[in-house]
């Protein structure tokens, strides 16, 4: 079975290297020998960690798209616009996607789902939300009897990694930010990190499955990280609460109130417990109560763990009538976005 992988920096490294150091696993599961045959980049001389066996390394992605022997690709070097008009074409022709990209997926997901449902293809994305958790698959999946009330979350590894650092290590914000680049946690530009705007992406997809409601992303009231200071979180501490990045989401009535912003905790509570790259996610459904998904929310393997899953998972159902999720009627947004939270 052939797999164009598209992407090979922090994600796409740890996918090759999932497929390598599982592929007994992987073969026992799936029946399949998965041969990866092109590697999609943006600099081909550029050294690379992995090996890449006889795959084509290419930056021409037409060379991709025009080849018809690939059976599913593998998303995950970002980009909104042109990314989506990729998988696009992919899932025009039947063929099977994989993403991790939140950002062109809250834009975009109606659409690609739509193209995916027209043309027998499956569309799948746990590593775009909560890196290795699998809380996408929990929600569609596993929580799909409830009828959801509440999601409430630590979505974004970078900045509770920020926030971690600088409330149990002292150190500063910027120190803090460097780290998380540098260990692959943040994105190319960590402004749609530290601003609340990946956390919306995420708390938007996930409002979507949970919900059965498409979400507009322009109606998501968000605050991020920006203007906290080490002064805030000493102040904070204090008196014993502890600033985290939450995006939140409550549907009562037909109505959706949604937002993302930093929020003080009581120390003792559950999420304030959540530290570094880790991401936490609660979920109240009327039959379960409430879950808590809890895990890495960022990182080369741990994201890969998802990535390779959706793969898996994609094989052993490529023969089966899947359909992708698509809900029909739009959530009607509260403004202000509290959730009484
Ligand atoms: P990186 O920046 O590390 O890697 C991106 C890869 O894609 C690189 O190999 C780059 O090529 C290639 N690439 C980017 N744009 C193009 C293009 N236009 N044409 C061809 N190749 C291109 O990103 P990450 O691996 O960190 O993230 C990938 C995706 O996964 C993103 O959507 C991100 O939001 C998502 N994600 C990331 C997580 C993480 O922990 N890092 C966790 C969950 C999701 P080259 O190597 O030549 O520069
Ligand atoms: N930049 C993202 C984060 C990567 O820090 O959570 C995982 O989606």
């Amino acid at each position: 079975m052939k797999i164009a992988l598209l992407g090979l920096g922090t994600v796409g490294t740890g996918v090759v290297n999932v497929l390598e150091n599982n592929k007994e696993k992987i073969a026992g599961l799936t029946g399949e020998t998965l041969t990866i045959s092109h590697v999609l980049v943006n600099n081909i001389d550029k050294e690379r960690e992995v090996e890449l066996g006889g795959a084509v390394i290419t930056d021409d992605i037409d060379k991709i798209i025009e080849d018809d022997t690939i059976d599913i690709v593998i998303e995950v070097m970002g980009g909104i616009e042109n990314t989506k008009d990729i998988l696009n074409a992919f899932l025009e022709k039947g063929i099977h996607v994989v993403s991790a990209n939140k950002d062109m997926l809250a834009e975009h997901i109606d659409e690609l789902v739509g193209t995916a449902n027209k043309n027998n293809a499956q569309l799948l994305y746990e590593a775009s939300v909560a890196g290795g958790i699998p809380v996408i698959r929990g929600i569609e999946h596993s929580l799909n009897s409830n009828e959801i009330t509440k999601v409430l979350g630590i979505l974004n590894g970078t900045t509770n990694y920020i926030l971690s650092k600088m409330t149990i290590d002292g150190w500063s914000y910027d120190q803090a930010l460097d780290d998380a680049k540098a260990k692959g946690y943040a994105e190319a530009d960590p402004t749609n990190d530290v601003e609340g705007i990946d956390a919306k992406r995420k708390i938007v997809l996930l409002s979507r499955l949970a919900y059965d409601r498409t979400v507009n992303m322009e109606e998501v009231p968000v605050t991020g990280i920006s203007g906290v200071d080490i002064t805030d979180i000493k102040n904070a501490a204090r008196e014993n609460l502890t600033l985290k990045l939450l995006g939140k989401s409550e549907f009562r009535d037909g109505t959706l109130a949604i937002s993302v912003e930093p929020i003080l905790l009581p120390s003792d509570h559950q999420l304030a417990g959540v530290n570094y790259e880790k991401n936490a996610v609660f979920v109240n459904g009327n039959a379960v109560g409430e879950a808590m998904f809890y895990g890495p929310g960022a990182g080369s393997l741990e994201t890969a763990s998802a990535v390779v899953s959706d793969l898996i998972n994609v094989i052993r159902s490529k023969d089966s009538n899947h359909k992708n999720f698509a809900p029909d009627e739009p959530a009607e947004i509260k403004t202000g976005g509290d959730t009484g939270e």
